[in-house]
């Protein structure tokens, strides 16, 4: 922790192992890039509201020379490597993702707020796509199948599709940059990386350790910027070919509006308002374990979290009861303080986002068990975490994901009831249950309308383990072999006239 007197960006330097992965300017063909005029924004740790350091503020200027450079990268990248070479340079990446965690960790536990052991869980999960992606460059197999022609065969093949742009979201700063990157890589594509606004830092470290590995520097460009509109070139620009973008639902038609001017490919992974049902042959313990795991990870602000739990009457005292235990053993506080279980929310507008949601419930009959307020006291964007039941349609949690630690407990009578209310949503990211029934588990998981369903667990997301939505959760997959699809295109070749 820091001492009284020292400043953030002095304690965050000091901790470091190797203090040169921290950069606060853009990197661009592998070089130091400063916002024109030396225009910078702050970046503060959430739980303090210290500022940690001030990063370059890029222009669109600088976005389109980063673009017009990984034209070229690509062009190179894709036709002088092999992709059996590119995944041996994915491999050293991941090795120095690994070697460097401890020092990655500290900067996204202070840039984002989560707690150390949940950005080492961070590191780790961003360094997996980086090996699952390094095994996957090989596997890019193309097929044949006989012609309806006469002496002709044809088959296919995929190529890269090109120039990537890649938007992620402040809540995984270093696992939503490397779950699109390492497959772009993998597939021979050159990437210009637009960081969030409140933690361009870990995107920066990565850059910074890609480059190390051996990716070509016209290959990886990072442009952090405040500047809507310059970062809306990625979506405009006609050279970038494909654009993915982790965020709001909103955003992200407003990304697909602008690239359909281009016809880019497109891959759009939104909000959630996650669904978790607990049936009422559910086992209890199981429960409360896997809510606790999907509604406080990170605070709650992630967009797989559960937004409504639904709980069968039956059973739903004792689960409240039991949750309840677990929720006030919860211990708010700084990320890289020891004991910490949740960090802080990432600013004033997500405290005032949960806030308007407890109080828009409890004035519709919701009932408090745990929480309820804010911690202002305590220097950061603080939220208690808290548990309301009684919740119905009428409230926003019903409609508006929280993204933050509110469980609202909604309850049914019947599996019927509880699938009409779980699929009431133009959301359709994660759905979870639980049941020890397994004709029901097969039924219930095929009702739901979502792109991934838990069953007996709030825990889904894995580099094995394609992530995406349906409905207004966006379009496209990412992890396994369909993570690497996205950044590829099909080539059909048929060749006639085979007769000698
Ligand atoms: C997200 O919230 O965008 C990603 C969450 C995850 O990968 O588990």
């Amino acid at each position: 922790m820091p001492t009284k007197t020292e400043d953030l960006s002095s304690f965050l330097t000091k901790s470091l192992k190797d203090p040169s992965i921290f950069v606060n300017y853009g990197i661009i063909n592998g070089e130091e890039r400063k916002g024109t005029d030396g225009k910078t924004f702050a970046i503060s740790e959430p739980s303090s509201k210290e500022v940690l350091a001030n990063c370059a503020d890029l222009s669109k200027n600088d976005i389109i020379e980063a673009i017009n450079l990984a034209v070229t990268g690509f062009a190179n990248f894709s036709s002088n490597t092999s992709a059996k070479q590119r995944g041996l340079i994915l491999k050293e990446f991941f090795r120095l993702i690994i070697a460097n965690s401890d020092d990655l960790a500290m900067i996204l536990s202070l840039e984002n707020g989560k707690t150390l052991a949940e950005a080492s869980g961070e590191v780790n999960y961003a360094a997996s796509f980086v090996s699952w992606f390094a095994e996957e460059a090989p596997r890019s197999y193309g097929d044949a199948i006989p012609s309806s022609y006469a002496n002709t065969e044809v088959f296919t093949f995929k190529e890269p599709v090109g120039v990537c742009g890649i938007i992620t979201p402040w809540n995984f700063p270093a696992a939503m940059i490397t779950r699109k990157i390492a497959p772009a890589l993998a597939a021979g594509c050159s990437v210009v990386i637009k960081p969030p606004r409140e933690t361009p830092f870990s995107a920066l470290a990565l850059c910074k350790l890609a480059i190390k590995a051996g990716i070509p520097p016209d290959c990886f460009h990072v442009v952090p910027t405040t500047d809507r509109e310059a970062a809306s070139e990625l979506a405009i620009n006609e050279k970038v070919n494909k654009l993915s973008f982790t965020g709001s639902t909103g955003v992200g038609k407003m990304l697909t509006r602008l690239a359909a001017g281009t016809m880019k490919r497109v891959s759009m992974e939104l909000g959630g308002n996650a669904p978790l049902i607990i049936l009422e042959d559910a086992d209890i313990s199981k429960a409360v374990a896997g809510v606790m795991v999907c509604k406080f990870r990170s605070s709650g602000q992630t967009c797989v979290c559960a937004n409504r739990i639904l709980v069968h009457l039956d059973i739903k005292d004792r689960f409240i009861e039991a949750l309840v235990d677990r929720v006030n053993a919860l211990k708010l506080g700084r990320g890289i303080e020891g004991g910490t279980t949740q960090g802080p929310l990432v600013n004033a507008a997500a405290v005032k986002k949960v806030s308007e949601h407890v109080q828009d419930a409890l004035s519709k009959g919701g009932v408090l068990h745990a929480g309820g307020k804010e911690q202002a006291h305590l220097n950061g964007f603080f939220y208690e975490p808290t548990v309301i039941s009684e919740a119905t349609t009428k409230m926003e949690v019903a409609h508006d994901e929280t993204f933050g630690p509110l469980a609202a407990i909604f309850s049914f009578n019947s599996e019927t009831e509880a699938l009409e209310l779980a699929n009431a949503t133009n959301y359709g990211l994660a759905g979870y249950f639980f049941s020890e029934n397994i004709g029901r588990v097969m039924r219930v998981a095929r009702k739901l309308h979502c792109g991934m369903v838990g069953v007996n667990t709030g825990l889904i997301s894995a580099a094995e383990s394609p992530f995406g939505g349906v409905k207004e959760s966006g379009m496209g997959r990412e992890g396994r072999k369909y993570g690497l699809q996205e950044y590829q295109n099909i080539k059909c070749v048929t060749i006639g006239n085979l007769q000698e």
